[in-house]
């Protein structure tokens, strides 16, 4: 006999013996596996601009002159860990929004939930921004807003984008490293999001505000806009189930633990990608400064007044020199949370 094949017999009898005993540990970690298009969602709006792939593992979001699109989840979750792969369209884009997130506005329409990853175009040669934000019960006077730049060219390969909601926490991912983590303490109140949500993902025009305020406007002379999105994840508490397994779960999942290794990475994240907090901003609310919000974690001196960073800054020039370090880092994709490797050295500034 072959010895490759008496080895593939060895393993898959090893295999078959700890079978039980895998199935036993996969009891106890949260699932994390994609979902099809058809099995978790279905299309919003948009008409033919939401194209599914002919395997159902990936849709394609496309904004023209007539309309955005868009899909919702089938089902509304109560917690969860949610993720979605997206691949964004390059060249100019100014005043395009892709976004991907968890309402409930269509149950609540006046003390909606939740929580966004909005991502905002730019014109042809400058950068993509990534921006986070939560409200709850209705919170929309209170804008939690954080904007950053990415480490990678987000119109090159699809990247990880996700959500970790847990009753105590909300931890938000772009490739498995976590980039901001809002603990919930009281004093939050109910603008913490707590009711049941769908997950969300659309592409709209937003004109209005997404590039420099809404100085540069989407040119429809570059549409139409396409979005891909695959990889998506639905690890989610069934809403009104009462679950009290499956919330243990989550939280005991590593994308819902913030580890002394996961939190420097986040730091170190922050350090070089964070453009704007509203932890930082003592301007927009009068001096009032969120309970959530620890102050100094990223160096208050960092920071205007207004929130901007003094620090991080788009140059064309740095763009490229970040590009080339996280081609050469590789970071693995960790869907459960794991912090992969950002680039590390060099400066931001290309100055
Ligand atoms: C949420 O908002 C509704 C409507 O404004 C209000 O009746 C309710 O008390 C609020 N919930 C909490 C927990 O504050
Ligand atoms: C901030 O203070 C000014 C002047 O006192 C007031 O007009 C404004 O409404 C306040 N804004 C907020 C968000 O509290």
């Amino acid at each position: 006999m072959a010895p490759a094949l008496v080895a593939l017999m060895v393993v898959i009898g090893w295999a078959a013996a700890a079978a039980p005993v895998l199935a036993a540990a996969a009891a106890a970690s949260l699932d994390t596996t994609p979902v099809t298009f058809p099995a978790g969602f279905m299309p919003l709006f948009g008409g033919d601009n939401l194209v599914q792939s002919p395997d159902g593992r990936s849709v394609r979001l496309k904004l023209d002159a007539h309309t955005g699109s868009g899909f919702v989840s089938k089902s509304a979750y109560h917690h969860g860990f949610f993720s979605a792969s997206i691949k964004l369209p390059d060249d100019h884009t100014a005043g395009v929004v892709v976004a991907f997130y968890l309402s409930n506005a269509d149950v609540f329409p006046h003390n909606h939930d939740e929580v966004d990853f909005e991502l905002l175009g730019n014109r042809r040669g400058h950068e993509w921004r990534v921006q986070t934000n939560l409200y709850g019960n209705g919170s929309t006077s209170r804008g939690r807003e954080e904007r950053y730049l990415l480490p990678f060219d987000p119109t090159l390969r699809p990247h990880a984008y996700a959500v970790a909601w847990t009753p105590t926490a909300i931890i938000f991912y772009v490739d498995g490293a976590p980039i901001r983590e809002v603990v919930r303490v009281p004093p939050m109140g109910a603008d913490f999001p707590a009711k049941p949500m769908s997950v969300y993902a659309t592409i709209w025009d937003g004109s209005a505000w997404a590039t420099e305020g809404g100085r540069y406007k989407v040119d429809y002379a570059f549409a139409p806009f396409a979005a891909d999105f695959s990889s998506l994840v639905l690890s989610g508490c069934p809403a009104g189930s009462g679950d009290a397994h499956c919330e243990v779960t989550l939280m005991t999942a590593g994308c819902a633990v913030m580890t002394p290794a996961k939190r420097a990475a986040m730091q170190r994240f922050r350090r070089r990608f964070l453009l704007y907090s509203v932890c930082h901003d003592r301007y927009r609310y009068n001096g009032t400064i969120f309970p959530e919000c620890d102050a100094d974690a990223d160096g208050r001196d960092a920071f205007h007044r207004w929130g901007e960073s003094k620090i991080v800054s788009p140059t064309r020039r740095g763009y490229r020199q970040r590009q080339q370090r996280a081609d050469k880092a590789v970071a693995a994709v960790a869907a459960d949370g794991r912090p992969s490797t950002w680039p590390v050295g060099g400066a931001l500034r290309a100055d």
